[in-house]
């Protein structure tokens, strides 16, 4: 298969190129597009033929299950039964947004969506490609446009490399704003359990639900073990960043060292690169980094001494990062 490319404004999405793109979903064709958080690679939420090639595209188990993306709250209302009351409060306060909340799902729901649970995940997105592709199609079931096991995309070019000539199209609007995926909350046990830790900060979920807010074991670590080349080494002070980067040196590996603030430039051997990461409140650029560095060949890539205490989406960063 041939995958186009076709570039589109991320403000104001270009009408015509939207309705093409439309017409291959609604085709029962894979269509990878922009959210606020990462690259989704869209499907017909209501055809379990298209939703099973997502599946093969991306070499994903089937039992793990998807996200529907919405365009509007109505859209929800056949994909679950009822909208309880603080799911309602959380769409209204934090929709269009990076938040994603799982409920009991309607029968009607395709079981390939849901990766045959009993519940499905929601989500509506907030970048203006994904919010116009969807009010022209109906929900529409994406998980994030990489192959299983890999880091999620930020840009079309990562797209292409990791789906190209599987999929129908790619919208192409720029780097995601956010870089990390949408948090995720299942409302569906009777408890407010985060399954992932994610685009929207913890401490915003806490001010609206309080503490009985409980993070799962799982939601910290099985979602993000990636298969990268190369071995990642997170150094706890300034000692053990150079002894490491002495030692892979003498061994004659290609290094990299990711430093999340400036300070250890004097440090640093001038033959080994350096990436800048990004721990600001509302944006990464980590997966940028893992892919850039697995493309230049990178053997061991070095974490300098990373801050403890951080809040907001640095929080969810550092539980993927000592995942990896
Ligand atoms: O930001 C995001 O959430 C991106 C963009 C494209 O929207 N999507 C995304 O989808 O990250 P995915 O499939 O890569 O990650 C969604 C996670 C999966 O690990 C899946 O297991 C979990 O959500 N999930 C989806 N539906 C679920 C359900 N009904 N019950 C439990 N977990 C669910
Ligand atoms: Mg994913």
């Amino acid at each position: 298969m041939v995958t186009e490319y076709w570039k589109v404004d991320p403000v104001k999405p270009e009408l015509d190129i939207i309705m093409q793109a439309a017409a291959l979903i609604q085709d029962l064709q894979l269509v990878a597009f922009p959210t606020e958080t990462v690259y989704g690679l869209g499907a017909l939420a209501s055809s379990s033929e298209a939703v099973a090639k997502i599946f093969v595209a991306k070499g994903r188990p089937t039992k793990n299950p998807l996200l529907v993306h919405v365009s509007k709250k109505e859209q929800v209302d056949s994909l679950v039964e009822e909208i309880p009351e603080t799911a309602s409060l959380l769409m209204d306060k934090f929709w269009p947004g990076p938040l994603s909340i799982i409920l009991p799902s309607r029968k009607e729901v395709p079981a390939t969506v849901r990766g045959g649970k009993k519940s499905v995940g929601l989500r509506m997105p907030a970048h203006p490609v994904a919010r116009a592709l969807i009010d022209h199609t109906g929900p529409v079931a994406a998980p994030s446009a990489n192959l299983s096991g890999r880091p999620s995309p930020l840009t079309a070019e990562h797209v292409r490399a990791d789906l190209d000539g599987k999929i129908a199209a790619v919208l192409d609007a720029g780097s995601t704003g956010i870089g990390l995926e949408s948090t995720i909350i299942d409302l569906s046990q009777g408890k407010y359990q985060i399954l992932r830790l994610g685009g929207l900060p913890l401490e915003e979920l806490q001010q609206v639900l309080g503490d009985k807010v409980q993070i799962t074991e799982k939601g910290r670590g099985e979602l993000f073990r990636y298969q990268t080349g190369f071995r990642v080494i997170i150094c706890q002070n300034e000692k053990e960043l150079i002894s490491q980067q002495e030692y892979w040196l003498i061994q004659g590996k290609k290094l990299a060292i990711v430093s999340s603030k400036p300070g250890y430039q004097h440090i640093i051997n001038k033959s080994v690169s350096v990436y800048d990461l990004d721990l600001g409140q509302d944006s990464s650029n980590l997966y940028a980094i893992l892919r850039d560095a697995e493309h230049h060949g990178i053997e061991i890539l070095l974490f300098s001494p990373l801050p403890q205490n951080l809040t907001g989406i640095s929080q969810a960063l550092l539980e993927r990062i000592n995942k990896l």
